[in-house]
């Protein structure tokens, strides 16, 4: 029970990573804020938790008002955040070309990645710090990246919300030190999700064939991690990024 009496809001928990980290988590005793913006997909995982104490929100989070409305909830629910899985996000968008490349990735598909990716995890860590630092909560941020963020492998748009989400873990981890809010990263390797299978056959196959490790990640190899940076073995980290990739990108 790692994660005993912790209240914790997990974005895009209908799927994949996100569903696997509030299993675990539920497992660990944690009161749980399931986000997605598919209701049908969030109901699943609701209904897959352990305990019942939890409560669901559907919505868009690169919606700021939408994302308000979500610590409405939390704050008339159980007044306190310790922690955010900052998890939400989409790999690529209908109006991309086939393999996402500058010259056939229009605005709005641009838009519509670093909108979930990138200002999606600004909307909910500021929210969340606001009720972190008005209530004295020591908390824990973590904001799932990409080990795309470094090898600059998959669509534009894509690569390019995953890295500016390492440079916004470090700033906030700084400006947060004072008050022990810990923020860090993590940057799984290729895992066998919904989102990795929105990619050309080609990329997947030669993406698993590259892995140290000889498989794909599963969601629970990320959630393990995820666990780790909520709990309070991790007390010590913060500004860190870590990569459950079975060795396919060493950073
Ligand atoms: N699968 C991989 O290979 C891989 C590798 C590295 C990082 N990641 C990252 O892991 C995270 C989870 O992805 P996954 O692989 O589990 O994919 P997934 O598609 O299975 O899950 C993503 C979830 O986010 C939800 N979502 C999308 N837009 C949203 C929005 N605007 N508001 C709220 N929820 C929204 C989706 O409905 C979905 O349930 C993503 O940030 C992804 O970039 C995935």
């Amino acid at each position: 029970m790692r994660l005993k009496n912790k209240v914790i809001l997990i974005t895009g928990a209908g799927s994949g990573i996100g569903r696997a980290t509030a299993i675990l988590f539920s497992k660990e005793g944690a009161q749980l804020i399931l986000n997605d913006v598919n209701k049908e997909d969030l109901k699943i995982t609701f209904e897959a938790l352990d305990g019942n104490k939890h409560l669901m929100h559907c919505g868009d989070i690169s919606d700021s008002s939408i994302v308000q409305e979500l610590f409405k909830l939390i704050t008339s629910s159980y007044k306190r955040i310790d922690g955010v899985i900052n998890n939400a996000g989409i790999g690529r968008y209908p109006g991309d070309g086939e393999n996402g490349e500058i010259h056939e990735t229009n605005d709005e598909s641009w838009r519509a990645v670093i909108g979930v990716n990138l200002d999606g995890a600004f909307h909910v860590s500021r929210e969340a710090v606001r009720l972190m630092l008005a209530k004295d909560i020591e908390g824990s941020i973590v904001n799932i990246s990409s080990t795309s963020a470094f090898t600059g492998e998959g669509p534009l748009a894509y690569c390019t919300s995953k890295g500016a989400l390492l440079g916004f873990t470090r700033a906030l981890a700084i400006d947060l030190s004072a008050k022990n809010i810990r923020v860090n990263a993590i940057c799984p390797g290729p895992t066998a999700t919904r989102l990795l299978e929105s990619i050309p056959k080609e990329w997947q196959d030669s993406l698993a064939a590259s892995i140290p490790l000889g498989r794909l990640a599963e969601p629970n190899d990320v959630a393990l991690t995820s666990l780790f940076l909520l709990s309070d073995d991790s007390s010590f980290y913060t500004g860190q990024t870590l990569s459950p990739s079975g060795g396919s990108y060493m950073i």
